[in-house]
């Protein structure tokens, strides 16, 4: 099966999509996306999707210059073509081909590059994680703030990497305070003393769909949760940790640094909650969504 992919409104398969080696995407990380679910045919979280990448957008001082309605139609087109079923779709946005390889926005005057990827979805949910809290940093938020999901992602590359070279799946990275901000594409959540903890969006973490989701139907369950900054020790003191994202909805951590996890039972619990919730809120909320939006690209 070939995977398809949309650049700037043209359905190509994707070992043949090229981009120009002039495009500030390929030349300086200079782009920004989003990796969104599609169960039969309708994106979950869309709206959220949207308003990140526009977030995103900003923080690199980019205005989308593609109207919502145009893309919302290319991922139909490029999911239905594909016919994968339930689908991965990545939406790149680079700041287009620049006038010069140079780093100074006075060169890039052209359109920017819309790149959808579509793939068969590959859910690494329930799947448990091996985490280790390496020594590479997340970067500061002074320098690329790490909530803007930008195509520079080296830095957790690296941590990742460094995670990898020392036998473990994933890795979390402190800040430069040496608080507890995320993985490698993923939240983190400790349960402590009986309460589900996430470090604060002003730790320098992506504000994660699925964390959000995650920290509502918490709340709307009763449970007790809060966002509060956790260091090294709170980890190793926690009673459950778990990574979310959306390609893993909620994955139990089983060793932290080598050390095994004593539990992960209401990890477990709250995982089948959240597929309950996902599945509801598909139907009530993402698919008139998804229709609306077609419709409105008519
Ligand atoms: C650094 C980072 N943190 C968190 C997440 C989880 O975000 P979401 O739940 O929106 O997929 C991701 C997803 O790719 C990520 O790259």
């Amino acid at each position: 099966m070939v995977n398809l992919c949309n650049i700037d409104g043209v359905i190509t398969q994707e070992p043949a999509g090229r981009v120009p080696v002039s495009d500030r995407g390929f030349l300086f990380g200079d782009s920004v996306y989003e990796v969104i679910r599609v169960h039969d045919g309708t994106p979950l979280f869309w709206d959220e999707h949207w308003s990140r990448l526009s977030r995103s957008a900003a923080g690199l001082m980019m205005a989308l210059d593609v109207d919502e309605h145009v893309i919302a139609r290319r991922i139909h087109e490029t999911v239905t073509a594909a016919d994968h079923g339930d689908s991965y779709v990545r939406v790149v946005v680079t700041r287009g081909v620049g006038d010069a390889p140079n780093i100074d926005l006075a060169y890039a005057n052209s359109p920017q590059t819309w790149v959808i990827l579509v793939r068969p979805l590959e859910l690494a949910a329930g799947k448990p994680v091996h985490l280790r809290i390496v020594e590479r940093v997340r970067n500061d938020r002074r320098a690329l703030d790490p909530a803007v999901k930008s195509g520079n992602y080296l830095n957790n590359v690296l941590a990742l990497a460094e995670a990898r070279s020392q036998g473990a799946t994933d890795c979390v990275m402190l800040n430069t305070d040496g608080a507890v901000t995320e993985a490698s594409t993923a939240n983190l959540f400790a349960l402590r003393q009986g309460a589900w903890c996430t470090p604060p969006l002003g730790a320098g973490i992506l504000a994660g769909i699925t964390r959000r989701a995650i920290l509502d139907l918490l709340a709307e369950d009763g449970q007790r949760v809060c966002e509060h900054p956790l260091t090294r020790e709170d980890l190793m003191a926690a009673d459950e940790l778990f990574l979310c994202s959306t390609l893993r909805d909620i994955s139990p951590v089983s060793h932290l640094d080598g050390r095994p996890m004593n539990s992960s039972s209401r990890t477990a619990s709250l995982s089948h909650l959240f597929t309950e919730h996902l599945r509801r809120q598909r139907t009530e909320r993402d698919m008139p969504r998804w229709r609306e939006l077609l419709d409105g690209s008519r």
